[in-house]
């Protein structure tokens, strides 16, 4: 008998809660949203439980798992301290450079002067982040210098990111394909989940600004089948050693955020959490018992090895009109029970609400997560647009060429 309490409201948590419920007696989540079953208003602070998972950086950062563990719980989450290696981008950074992981050479700046003297050293693609939490959104990669200049002016100045934006990180623009791997760790161990590949781009093709998310795929039949391992020596297990010699007892997930570059995997950030929308298609496809995964990690003793199913899993993001820039929200959703009917797709609810008839509308940028599984990736992608096509609300907006790389 295990109760889980997730944290969080959108799709992540909502597939945490469905792979942890195979498993978990009871699994509820706070504050969830109207389209994840056993959602409660409680916080978290007030609620019982066996295991605590915190799925967004935002509570991680403000120090809600060692709230937690002060009060006894079990939790699988880093404390404010280890949260800082997605909380201040400068941050990590340095911790990168201490712990000799191979990341982008940068610089970070509170002034315009010496960070457009910066940008003079660097060649396109220019890349510019806000040092705090944006939403995903605080980072521009352009080969416009014009544009790049503008942005470190609006990013310092407080305008378009507030305090978020009070330092900006410039960094050497790398290419290549991007590879999304959750290392799950105890503090002095971590175990790799399946690699994912997120689409970060609102239209296809990789065009127009950066997202949070807009549709993910598991496996990556075109990596290197070394490249996780790679990985966990070159850059998660460094890391983990790195906090460790601080003083940080780090126990959840590494979400490392690498470029395969020419000259090998570089790492461009990590997130100190479950990535969204790649949780919706990496958790599926775990075979192993997930809540004992996690309670091992919550507990400092990991002993379990993760197993994954061979079926590829893809998901593909529908948002509303107006996202990244802005969200309409409001929009009655239709479809979403026709959608799960169909073979092989589930729907993940992530940023909806209900209307006053309580019905289900539309309540944020990334709405639904419409998840296709198969044995192969042309039957994973197959399923998860049969899915897309069977919901709607006025000016949903969604790519239609999620894991065209893997077929
Ligand atoms: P981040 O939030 O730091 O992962 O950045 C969001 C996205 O911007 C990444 O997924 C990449 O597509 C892109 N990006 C970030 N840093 C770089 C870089 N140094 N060079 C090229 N593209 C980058
Ligand atoms: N999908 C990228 C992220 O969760 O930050």
């Amino acid at each position: 008998m295990t109760r889980v309490v997730v944290v969080g409201s959108g799709g992540r948590e909502h597939a945490l809660a469905d792979v942890l419920s195979r498993t978990a007696s009871d699994v509820i989540v706070t504050p969830g949203n109207p389209g994840i079953p056993g959602s409660v208003a409680t916080p978290a602070t007030e609620l019982d439980a066996d295991l605590f998972v915190i799925g967004p950086e935002v509570p991680l950062v403000d120090g809600l798992a060692d709230e937690l563990r002060a009060q006894g719980k079990l939790v699988f989450g880093p404390g404010a301290d280890g949260a800082q290696l997605e909380g201040s981008k400068a941050y990590m950074k340095e911790l990168l450079v201490a712990a000799g992981v191979p990341t982008a050479a940068h610089g970070s700046f509170t002034e315009a002067g010496p960070a457009i003297a910066f940008l003079d050293t660097m060649t396109e693609p220019f890349v510019i982040k806000t040092d705090g939490l944006a939403a995903g959104k605080g980072v521009l990669v352009t080969d416009d210098r014009a544009e790049a200049e503008a942005a470190i002016h609006e990013y310092l100045s407080g305008d378009a990111f507030g305090a978020a934006g009070s330092t900006v990180v410039i960094e050497e623009g790398l290419v290549g394909p991007e590879v999304s791997v959750f290392a799950i760790c105890d503090g002095t161990k971590a175990v790799a989940l399946a690699p994912a590949q997120d689409h970060k781009r609102i239209f296809d093709g990789d065009g127009g600004p950066n997202t949070g998310g807009m549709g993910a795929y598991t496996p990556l039949p075109w990596a290197d089948p070394e490249l996780v391992d790679t990985i966990m020596r070159n850059a998660i297990e460094p890391t983990l050693a790195e906090l460790q010699r601080r003083g940080i007892d780090y126990r959840g997930t590494l979400f490392a955020g690498l470029m395969l570059t020419p000259s090998g995997p570089k790492m461009l950030e990590y997130n100190v959490r479950f990535g969204d929308p790649e949780t919706q298609v990496v958790l599926p496809r775990i075979d192993s018992d997930l809540v004992q995964l996690l309670s091992e990690a919550a507990a400092g003793n990991i002993e379990s090895t993760p197993t994954f199913s061979n079926d590829a899993v893809v998901t593909v993001v529908c948002a509303s009109e107006g996202y990244p820039a802005s969200a309409r929200t409001g929009d009655l959703i239709e479809g979403i029970d026709d959608a799960r009917d169909l073979d092989g797709v589930s729907v993940y609810a992530a940023g909806v609400k209900t209307n006053a008839d309580g019905a289900l509308v539309t309540g944020g940028g990334r709405v639904l997560n419409v998840v296709g599984r198969g044995p192969t990736m042309n039957d994973a992608v197959a399923r998860a647009y049969a899915g897309v096509a069977k919901i709607s609300w006025p000016g949903m907006q969604h790519r239609t060429d999620i894991a065209h790389q893997a077929k």
